[in-house]
């Protein structure tokens, strides 16, 4: 009898815990602020962190109205679900990249316990806030129904949200709170060695360097790139001819990210000579004097043939003289031709970096200007309504410089972008994998935002990334096919699957209606098969994937069992079950089967409490860790 009472554990459905997890963390290192209901006494925080609590009340930092609602967004849980759509993917079953359309903010939750900490690099490129562009109204009560209504899902027609203009009051706030909660989320995303770019211009450049130094810290400010978009100067600007955009560069822990050195150029590698045929190969000199001020860089030096030599008025020797005389005996001081011209100091070729660093002047030349980047598109898209060629769109070649920085080749780096627009980043992924075998993934998130007039299939510009980057996969599908080399692998992971934002497959008891007889009974009713209608077993899956911690990518393969079905997860560490009726015998099955957890539906045991104690029993005795229902 006393086995009936045991119960498994019911799955989180709303849980996307990340702060809940900060504050685990809080009471687990000062347990005195556990206050009787669990929750955290923030006094005696700020009395056990002693002296690092700044208790003044005037505080550097930036501020907004909407700014606290902006926290209630970030925790607010996501009641959404991502449906996969094979249908509108490429080769579904073996590629590892995803493009999921629907609104970011929800997107972003919905990865955040499956992706913590696993994406390499973010780029992104929003909305620059010119006043001609749409900024997504998010409310974080209803933050999915406003999505649902925007896609016409809950209203027969999808509404049109205005753009943000500079007559609304809100102007920059309503830019913030857009960009805050998702900035936030997209942090706990990335590696500890991971980067963030983020695309912006003038009108919001100097507030999205102060978002960043919040959200990512002031000390893993990495560096503003300056990228020249046009290769000629609009003479018909009434002031300055604008030629850049910025590219904001964070990274997760500066301590921990070091950008890929890039290939040192013809010109640079030209520079290393070696007139002496010195036996450490070729070498390049440097000035030894400076204008800056040193203590101990003032003396005379003299060369073999006698000659003295000393700084100009006003500059120092970079070295003092006992270091001097050291590089002069190692051979490490160039006279010149001559042996008797002023001093400078041989750097070999190879005891320098393998590579260059990056700069932070990208100029069109190297990485491509607007106009390439829409004559781009129109090749992919085959665009009918060049009205539908959106002028944000970023050359190929841009983002795959980023990419070479931020990711090793063959390491499986993650590449995010929430602001996928046209799918340039996916391109530029696909595009450097096949230059160097490399194996990196994408996510892309794209709103399915209309096309100004919609053409052949083209509703909205997700369909547009979707079609993009459908039709690099052919090309370079095609390109493969025809290569021998080792690089142009047929592994490289060519394809994408596509994922829609939904409503959740779970209907979840809703706690705000009113307790009124009627309504309460209604949602009794809507509550005995929680299940949406017209979900598939594959729907519930990957909802349930990710709910569990799984990436979208988890091989997933299905096995009869006792006259049933169940999916193995990650080879077997997580067994699902979709049965609507379990018996005894499948559940003694799964457990033989040892896995880690076990999910099942509720409705599988009909209200029978007597098989769901024995499942409990059976499973714990395998060594199942966690066995949930939903
Ligand atoms: C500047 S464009 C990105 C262009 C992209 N880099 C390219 O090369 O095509 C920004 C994109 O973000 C999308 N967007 C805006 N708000 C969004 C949201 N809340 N969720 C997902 N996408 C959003 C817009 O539809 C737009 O296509």
């Amino acid at each position: 009898m006393k086995d009936a009472t045991l119960q498994p554990e019911k799955l989180d459905l709303r849980s996307h815990d990340i702060a809940a997890d900060k504050v685990a963390e809080l009471l687990r290192l000062f347990p005195e602020i556990r206050t009787e209901g669990g929750k955290l006494d923030f006094e005696r925080l700020k009395l056990a962190l002693g002296e690092a609590v700044d208790v003044g009340r005037e505080r550097y930092g930036m501020n907004w109205p909407g700014k606290a609602e902006c926290f209630k967004t970030i925790q607010a849980p996501s009641v959404g679900t991502l449906r996969p759509c094979p249908e509108e993917s490429v080769n579904f079953d073996t590629t590892e990249n995803l493009i999921i359309e629907g609104d970011n903010l929800e997107a972003l939750k919905l990865l955040q316990k499956s992706y913590l900490g696993k994406v390499k690099v973010i780029y992104i490129d929003p909305p620059y806030n010119t006043g001609n562009d749409f900024i997504y109204p998010d409310d974080y009560t209803e933050s999915l129904h406003t999505y649902l209504q925007y896609t016409g899902q809950v209203d027969a027609e999808g509404r049109r949200f205005g753009t943000n203009t500079d007559a609304d009051g809100r102007f920059h706030s309503k830019w913030l709170n857009m960009m805050y909660p998702r900035l936030y989320l997209a942090r706990n995303l990335l590696r500890e060695d991971g980067a963030i770019f983020i695309s912006i211009d003038d009108h919001e450049v100097d507030n999205l360097r102060k978002l960043c130094n919040e959200v990512f810290g002031e000390e893993n400010f990495v560096a503003t790139i300056l990228w020249q978009k046009v290769f000629s100067p609009k003479n018909t600007a009434r002031q300055f001819s604008e030629d850049h955009d910025y590219i904001v560069c964070y990274a997760r822990n500066t301590a921990s990210w070091t950008p890929v050195l890039l290939p040192r150029g013809e010109a640079a590698q030209e520079r290393y000579v070696n007139p002496d045929s010195d036996s450490r190969g070729p070498w390049s000199s440097s000035d030894l004097t400076a204008r800056n001020y040193y203590a101990e860089g003032q003396y005379e030096v003299k060369s073999k043939s006698g000659k003295v030599f000393k700084p100009a008025v006003g500059n120092y020797w970079r070295v003092k003289q006992s270091k001097f005389e050291e590089l002069d005996k190692d051979g490490r001081i160039w006279w010149g031709e001559n042996g008797g011209s002023m001093p400078r100091l041989k750097r070999f070729l190879s005891e320098v970096k393998e590579g260059v660093v990056p700069q932070t002047l990208w100029k069109f030349e190297e990485v491509g200007h607007t106009q390439e980047s829409k004559k781009e598109l129109i090749e992919y898209v085959g665009f009918e309504n060049t009205d539908n060629v959106i002028d944000s769109v970023k050359p190929t070649r841009l983002v795959k410089k980023l990419l070479k920085i931020g990711t090793q080749p063959m390491a499986g780096d993650i590449v995010l972008d929430f602001f996928l627009g046209t799918g340039t980043t996916a391109h530029a992924v696909l595009a450097l994998n096949a230059e160097d075998g490399g194996n990196r993934r994408f996510i892309g998130v794209q709103l399915p935002e209309p096309l100004i007039t919609p053409e052949s299939g083209l509703r909205t510009i997700a369909d547009v990334a979707r079609r993009r980057v459908s039709r690099v996969v052919d090309e370079l599908s095609k390109e493969a096919a025809q290569s021998f080399e080792f690089t142009k692998n047929p592994s490289q992971n060519l394809g994408f699957r596509v994922f829609k934002l939904a409503e959740s497959n779970f209907t979840t008891w809703d706690a705000q209606v009113p307790h009124e007889e009627g309504t309460l009974l209604a949602q009794l009713e809507k509550h005995v098969d929680h299940i949406r209608e017209g979900r598939e077993p594959d729907d519930i899956l990957y909802e349930l994937l990710l709910k569990s911690g799984f990436p979208l990518t988890t091989p997933i393969e299905k096995q009869s069992l006792a006259g049933k079905s169940i999916y193995c997860v990650a080879g077997g560490a997580l067994v699902i079950c979709l049965e609507q009726a379990l018996t005894l015998e499948l559940i003694r099955a799964i457990a033989a089967l040892k896995p880690e957890r076990v999910v099942c539906l509720d409705e599988g045991f009909a209200g029978n409490d007597q098989l769901k104690a024995n499942a409990v029993q059976t499973f714990k005795t395998k060594g199942v860790t966690s066995f949930k229902t939903v």
